[in-house]
């Protein structure tokens, strides 16, 4: 658990200066993302050692004089640009992290492209427990997961480019902690685009595995698996995890949910924990991964997440989040199931619980 979350600790200069940039951030937001798309960042970083001034940048990209001025000024407040001696302006590290820092590009076009309009009904999403900002991303439902495949092209990429950051750099790690148990079959449940499933026939070559997901999602994982060769290994079963009677493949070593139950309320995912546990042999080992926000060294991480809960409040579904580990430990146990392994620090961010049916 991260101390910061235990004291308050700011002056009181201090907290009246954070607040007050609080109360500007979506402009700000906005100004930082524009002074990159334009090219205007760019400029300023090829020329950093002497400084830029705005009229050299709007005469060399064609841009309106009062645009790079503006965004240039707010950048000196954000922390992005900074001024030499003679006014002209130069690039601070975190002006160089907006430009060429991948998690940052992954993490600001999740936010302007699937979440920024949305957000602006937050408060109805609270409210009303449904997510109120769904519907200006093209959506007329209750929940995004059967839409992905028909999200409009920008947003789409957007949605799975932030989706697979994350769990693409927890793989490797979580092949190791997985294959540990020698398993014969693999179900992966909200199988995405198949990258898991994938993945482990790439580590192991005797793995069989089977993606449950929504119809649109195992159409888009059926693509990539046949493109691999691997229809022979890796199966489909469409199904909703939400439904009273989904039942589980024979034969099933390891069910394995990646980024999967934080998509869920708390009352459903005890609900898919216990039909899992109520399906599944005696000897099944449950391997959840997830990013929990108290497991996290930095404080971007657990302030990523926290946003990313937002996500799910306005945009997803209006009724889940990124847990703490602790509400985790509370609806396995609800579910009749136990922790028998815990690690963290998967990849850098996740966290790997190996559950089994309790003794
Ligand atoms: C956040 S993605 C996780 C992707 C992947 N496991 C990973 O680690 O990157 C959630 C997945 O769960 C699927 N999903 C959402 N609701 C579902 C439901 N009710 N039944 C089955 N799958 C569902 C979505 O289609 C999506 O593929």
């Amino acid at each position: 658990m991260l101390k910061e979350y235990y004291r308050d600790d700011l002056n009181a200069r201090e907290a009246k200066e954070e607040i007050q940039k609080l109360t500007f951030y979506p402009m700000m937001f906005q100004a930082s993302r524009i002074i990159k798309s334009t090219g205007i960042l760019k400029e300023v970083y090829l020329n950093k050692r002497k400084g830029i001034f705005p009229a050299e940048i709007a005469e060399k990209l064609n841009l309106p004089l009062y645009g790079v001025t503006i965004l240039l000024e707010t950048g000196l407040t954000t922390g992005i640009t900074y001024l030499k001696k003679n006014d002209a302006f130069s690039l601070t590290k975190m002006g160089y992290h907006l430009l060429f820092d991948e998690a940052t590009n992954v993490n600001m076009n999740f936010t302007h492209d699937v979440c920024y309009n949305a957000l602006f009904d937050l408060e109805e999403s609270i409210l009303s427990e449904k997510p109120a900002g769904l519907k200006k991303i093209g959506v007329e439902a209750d929940t995004i997961y059967p839409y992905l495949s028909t999200l409009e092209d920008t947003i789409k990429k957007s949605w799975f480019e932030f989706d697979h950051y994350y769990s693409d750099r927890a793989f490797p790690d979580a092949l190791k902690v997985v294959f540990e148990d020698k398993p014969a079959h693999i179900v992966d449940i909200g199988g995405n685009t198949g990258k898991w499933s994938i993945a482990c026939c790439g580590f192991n070559d005797d793995v069989k595995m089977t993606i449950i997901d929504l119809p649109g999602q195992w159409e888009k994982a059926k693509e990539n698996i046949i493109s691999l060769g691997l229809q022979d290994r890796v199966f489909g079963q469409v199904g909703d995890v939400l439904s009273k009677d989904l039942s589980l493949p024979e034969n099933v070593d390891i069910v394995w949910m990646s980024q999967f139950l934080d998509c869920f309320s708390k009352e459903q995912v005890v609900h898919i924990l216990s039909n899992i546990c109520n399906n599944m042999g005696d000897d099944t080992l449950i391997y959840i991964q997830d990013l929990f926000w108290d497991r996290q060294r930095d404080f971007a991480a657990a302030y990523s997440l926290h946003g990313t809960s937002l996500y799910f409040t306005a945009v997803a579904n209006g009724n889940s989040k990124m847990y703490h580990s602790r509400d985790m430990y509370e609806m396995i146990d609800e579910a009749n199931l136990e922790v028998i392994k815990d690690v963290d620090e998967v990849g850098k961010f996740h966290t790997i619980l190996k559950c089994r049916k309790k003794k």
